[in-house]
């Protein structure tokens, strides 16, 4: 018999994407349109653009997935769509497509929690012959993207229990946020990254925020504040002095990026033993980060544990890891009916 086939959509921010996976775990297409450059001039997402964007480009991408899986569109089984957290207006546009779809043709309907998504790309394999990577539980997974920051337990069967987060900016918000004020543009991840490789990272003693507490609860507004205090303080904010901020760019990213990553090392470990995991997941757009991927992964084998994290094109927004964790949802029983609305906190 042919294997299940999921049709995932993806609209929740700037990322427009469709994707065709097989059996829940082999990716047949991943279409992703991706409209970073054209909110870049903004310094962030424009939500009606995004929203705008979403409209005109939704059904050819559509199209595209499903040319390149070689399927049509009456062999889709099952449609998964994201439905929150994410940009509301973002979000209806893939939802009422999804609707449309299903009813139309008549195949199951499952709305899945962005953030399960991200996970379950820690699961999926290409359209080659490599095998997808099984899940191993239990397991802690850190979700760190532009928009969100947190730690998941993920148990035996594949279900997810939310850990704890930011009480304000997301990790990858900061890393944003603090490349502007230095005039490093949009997003500011990869910037900092680049940069941070060649800079000392205790030039700048930045504050490690709620390193202490027993919570599993991060904070990075206080690190944010703590950057702009010092290019404050030194005087750096003075376009005349740029040559001077310029020549220590790299010690500030180096000090600025190893606070953040000190944190979510050493809060993801916390997790890990709390549950009892011996598998940590890395995922989200922050999960590109080298030095996270080296700090977590040093930290991970000491404490015995195993890190995996998906290749990068699965790490940013995309519609195949909404169709895994889509199908696993509907695998443990999950439907969703027509009248599915996009919610901002929405189910695990
Ligand atoms: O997951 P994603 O594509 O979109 C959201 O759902 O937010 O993540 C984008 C975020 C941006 O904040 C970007 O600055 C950050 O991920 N990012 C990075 C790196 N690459 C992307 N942050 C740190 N280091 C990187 N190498
Ligand atoms: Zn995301």
């Amino acid at each position: 018999s042919r294997p299940h086939l999921t049709l995932g959509i993806e609209t929740s921010c700037d990322e427009t994407s469709f994707a065709v996976v097989a059996g829940g775990r082999r990716i047949l297409a991943n279409v992703i349109l991706s409209q970073t450059g054209e909110h870049g001039r903004y310094g962030g997402v424009v939500p009606e653009l995004a929203s705008r964007r979403h409209v005109t480009n939704a059904v050819p991408l559509l199209q595209e997935a499903l040319a390149r899986s070689g399927i049509t569109l009456a062999e889709v089984d099952l449609v998964a769509v994201t439905r929150g957290p994410g940009l509301v207006g973002a979000l209806l546009v893939g939802v009422s497509l999804a609707k449309a779809l299903a009813w139309a043709l008549d195949k199951p309907l499952v709305g899945v929690h962005h953030l399960a998504g991200h996970i379950y790309a820690n699961f999926l394999a290409g359209p080659g012959d490599e095998p997808a990577p099984e899940p191993r539980y239990p397991a802690v997974a850190l979700v760190v993207s532009g928009g969100h920051t947190d730690l998941f337990h993920l148990q035996e069967g594949g279900g997810l229990a939310w850990l704890g987060g930011t009480r304000d900016d997301a990790a990858g918000e900061a890393f944003d946020k603090v490349a502007r004020e230095l005039g490093l543009g949009y997003p500011g991840g990869p910037v900092i990254d680049r940069l941070a490789e060649r800079g000392d990272p205790q030039a700048f003693p930045f504050p490690r925020a709620m390193l202490d507490d027993d919570s599993l609860d991060f904070s990075f507004s206080g690190l944010k504040t703590a950057v702009l205090y010092e290019l404050e303080r030194r005087g750096w904010r003075d376009p005349q002095r740029r040559g001077e901020l310029e020549a220590r760019l790299p010690d500030l990213a180096a000090s600025f990026q190893q606070a953040v990553v000190d944190v979510l090392v050493a809060k993801t470990l916390r997790a890990a033993r709390q549950v009892g995991a011996r598998q940590i997941y890395l995922a989200g757009g922050v999960a590109a980060n080298r030095r996270l991927r080296r700090d977590l992964e040093a930290a991970a084998r000491e404490a015995g544990l195993n890190l995996a994290c998906p290749p990068p094109v699965l790490c940013t927004d995309n519609g195949a890891m909404i169709a895994a964790a889509g199908y696993a949802a509907w695998r443990r029983g999950r439907r969703d009916g027509l009248e599915l609305d996009v919610d901002p906190d929405p189910p695990l």
